[in-house]
C-alpha cells in the first residue's frame, strides 16, 4: 500500500539549515524543554538525532532524541504554538516509534515537567507514567517519567498512530528489515 504522503507535511532530518528554527524554538519552550548549547544542538544535528514537522512547507516543529539503543530516550520535544494540535507531534513521535521498531529497541523513554498540559499528549499516545522523580539536571525538577513499550503501541489500534505504523511494519515484514530510506519516507501519517 502506497504511503498517501503530503509533501508539506512531511517529517524529515534536521540539517544544518534548521539549526535557527530548533534553537528559537526551544527557547519559546524553555520551561518544558530545558536547555542545550547552540553546540550541542548543532551536535545532535549532526548525529541526525533532531526530526522537523513541517505545516504549508515550513519548520513547524522538532523532536531530539539519544542514540540508538534498546532503550531510545526523547529529550526535546516543541511544536509551534500555532501549529500545536494539528497531530504534528504524532507525526514526529511516529518518525521515532520507526526508528525504534526498525533497530528492535523495545522502549522509548522521556522526562517530562510535573504540571505541563503535555504530560496528557504522551498519556493519549500510549506511554505509561513509571512513576514522578527529580529529574531536570542541578534544578532538582519533579518530572514525570513516561515509557512506551514499542512492541505494544504497535500494535495497539487504539493509539492514534498505530494502524498508519503497522502499514509501514507490515511492508517491511519486521523491525530491522526497514531501510532508512523508508523510516524518513514514511513518517507520514497525516
Ligand atoms: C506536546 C506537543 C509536542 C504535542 O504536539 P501537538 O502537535 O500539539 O500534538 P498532536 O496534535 O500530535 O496531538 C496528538 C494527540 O495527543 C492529544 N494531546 C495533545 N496535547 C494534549 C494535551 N495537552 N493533553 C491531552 N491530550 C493531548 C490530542 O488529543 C491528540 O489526539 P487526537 O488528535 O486523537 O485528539 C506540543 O503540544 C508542544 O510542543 N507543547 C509545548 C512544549 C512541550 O511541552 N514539550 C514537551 C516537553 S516534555
Amino acid at each position: 500500500m502506497g504511503c498517501v504522503m503530503n509533501p508539506d507535511r512531511r517529517v524529515t532530518l534536521a540539517t544544518t539549515h534548521d539549526l535557527n528554527f530548533v534553537a528559537d524554538l526551544a527557547t519559546k519552550h524553555a520551561d518544558a524543554v530545558g536547555f542545550l548549547t547552540r553546540t550541542a544542538l548543532d551536535a545532535y544535528v549532526r548525529r541526525q538525532r533532531v526530526t522537523i514537522a513541517h505545516e504549508n512547507g515550513d519548520p513547524c516543529g522538532y523532536f531530539l532524541t539519544g542514540a540508538d539503543a534498546s532503550s531510545i530516550r526523547i529529550f526535546q520535544a516543541a511544536v509551534h504554538q500555532d501549529a500545536q494540535g494539528l497531530r504534528h507531534g504524532i507525526d514526529l513521535l511516529g518518525g521515532v516509534i520507526i526508528r525504534a521498531a526498525a533497530i528492535g529497541a523495545s522502549r522509548i523513554t522521556l522526562h517530562c515537567r510535573d504540571g505541563l498540559a503535555s504530560n496528557g499528549f504522551w498519556s493519549a499516545c500510549g506511554f505509561e507514567s513509571r512513576g514522578l522523580i527529580f529529574g531536570g539536571g542541578s534544578r532538582r525538577r519533579l518530572v514525570h517519567s513516561w515509557a512506551l513499550n514499542v512492541r505494544d503501541a504497535v500494535r495497539n489500534p487504539s493509539l492514534p498512530y498505530a494502524r498508519r505504523l503497522l502499514e509501514s511494519l507490515t511492508r517491511g515484514t519486521a523491525p530491522g528489515k526497514i531501510s532508512p530510506e523508508e523510516r524518513t519516507a514514511e513518517s507520514c501519517y497525516a
